[in-house]
């Protein structure tokens, strides 16, 4: 049932606030008097200290949800003080990388059905590795055949292309990386700012699903357009990955995510003055960074769309000759929740613009369940 809605990836795009609330449901904890903020989840709680003994953490998924382990990555290497490693299933398989007794393999899957996962997580139990599942499909074979798991709830999604389990993913595995990193009195700080963060996000995605408009203004801009680049790095390295997913799965538009410290490593050539670049330039460690990105882009007559934090248009947008998308603010780590939701409503709109099937794109499924 779409409800008000046109097509269910519309519809799961803006349920993304209610989706994101029932993923953190009993989960967050913001202690009483005395005590602290906490993290608590239920499928994980016998297994942590097995966790936290592990020599690696190896992330294995297939497009957006290995996306969504690629943004959880950094939050995760830090709290846990673990090496974290990312796995495609696909290519896993392929080399027969090594799994040891000693690591955690975390299985990222929306379906939990999903073959290349399904038969990665077989090799990583046949070689010993404790499996841990992330899941939003109670009883599928992925949530039955891992030790220990984390179920999404964020309700069932229709739409081939993923949205609302994108964001749900990377909250799951923030809320997993707090769980890990919970005994670390140094990083206590952090881990509240971080919850406190949590529980204010389903309103900034409110906020930030505002921009609905003015990302289908964007989409008339596009529509004939043969090639998007989108340039991240850092919390939004996976946004630009995602993002560009989002924007060749359904709109049927080349488009490529593209860590920008490898611009000048090649991408560079590309840029000329009739290619669209979105560049993520939101608050972070990294934001002096893609400001001299921006700079460099803009020296090549780029034709630029910046997404920023909100009030930062001037700072980024250097001579006022780019168009830009302006995000609220949140803790550095769940960044890139809030900044995939723009790209996914630009994706949407170029889609039904350009007269493509929406829910189901030409020749994809929602779960490849074969090789
Ligand atoms: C569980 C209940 C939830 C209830 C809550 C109350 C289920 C499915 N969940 O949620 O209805 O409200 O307790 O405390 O009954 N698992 C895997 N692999 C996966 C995902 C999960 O093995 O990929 C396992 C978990 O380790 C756990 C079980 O499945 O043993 C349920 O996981 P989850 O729903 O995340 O646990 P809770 O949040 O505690
Ligand atoms: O069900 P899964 O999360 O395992 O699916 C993995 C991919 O097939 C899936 O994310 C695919 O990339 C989506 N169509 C992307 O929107």
């Amino acid at each position: 049932n779409k409800g008000k809605y046109e097509h269910y990836m519309q519809k799961e795009i803006h349920e993304q606030p209610e989706s994101l609330t029932t993923t953190m449901r009993g989960r967050l904890i913001r202690g009483g008097l005395c005590k602290s903020k906490s993290v608590l989840l239920g499928g994980l709680k016998d297994h942590l200290k097995t966790i936290r003994r592990s020599r690696r953490i190896v992330f294995i998924g297939c497009g957006t949800s290995y996306n969504a382990a690629l943004a959880a990555r950094p939050i995760l290497e830090e709290l846990s003080g673990i090496p974290v490693t990312m796995e495609i299933a696909s290519d896993l398989l392929d080399r027969q990388g090594h799994m040891y007794r000693e690591d955690t393999a975390v299985f990222v899957s929306q379906s939990g059905e999903t073959a290349d996962t399904l038969q990665a997580l077989e090799y990583a139990q046949e070689n010993g590795a404790l499996c841990v599942g992330i899941t939003n499909t109670v009883g599928s074979a992925i949530a039955r055949n891992t030790h220990c798991g984390v179920h999404l709830n964020a309700g069932c999604e229709i739409g081939v292309a993923s949205t609302k389990a994108y964001t749900s993913q990377i909250v799951a595995m923030a809320m997993l990386a707090l769980a890990i990193g919970a005994d670390t009195i140094s990083s206590q700080e952090r881990r509240e700012a971080i919850i406190e963060g949590l529980f204010d996000l389903p309103g900034k995605v409110k906020e930030v699903l505002k921009l609905d408009q003015e990302m289908k203004d964007l989409a008339k801009l596009l529509i004939a357009e043969q090639s998007l680049l989108v340039f991240g790095r850092g919390y939004n390295y996976a946004t630009a990955l995602e993002g560009a997913l989002k924007v060749k799965e359904v709109a049927l538009m080349h488009s490529e995510g593209i860590l920008a410290g490898e611009m000048k490593h090649g991408p560079l050539a590309l840029v000329d003055e009739t290619l669209p670049i979105v560049v993520i330039a939101t608050r972070d460690a990294c934001f002096s960074k893609q400001q001299s990105v921006i700079q460099q882009l803009h020296a090549r007559k780029g034709r630029l769309i910046v997404m920023c934090t909100k009030g930062d248009a001037a700072s980024v947008c250097v001579g006022g000759s780019c168009r830009v998308i302006e995000v609220p603010q949140v803790e550095d780590c769940l960044q890139p929740v809030i900044n995939i939701v723009p790209l996914q409503l630009l994706a949407y709109h170029l889609t039904v613009l350009r007269g493509h099937n929406v829910d189901q794109p030409r020749n994809l499924a929602k779960s490849v369940t074969t090789q």
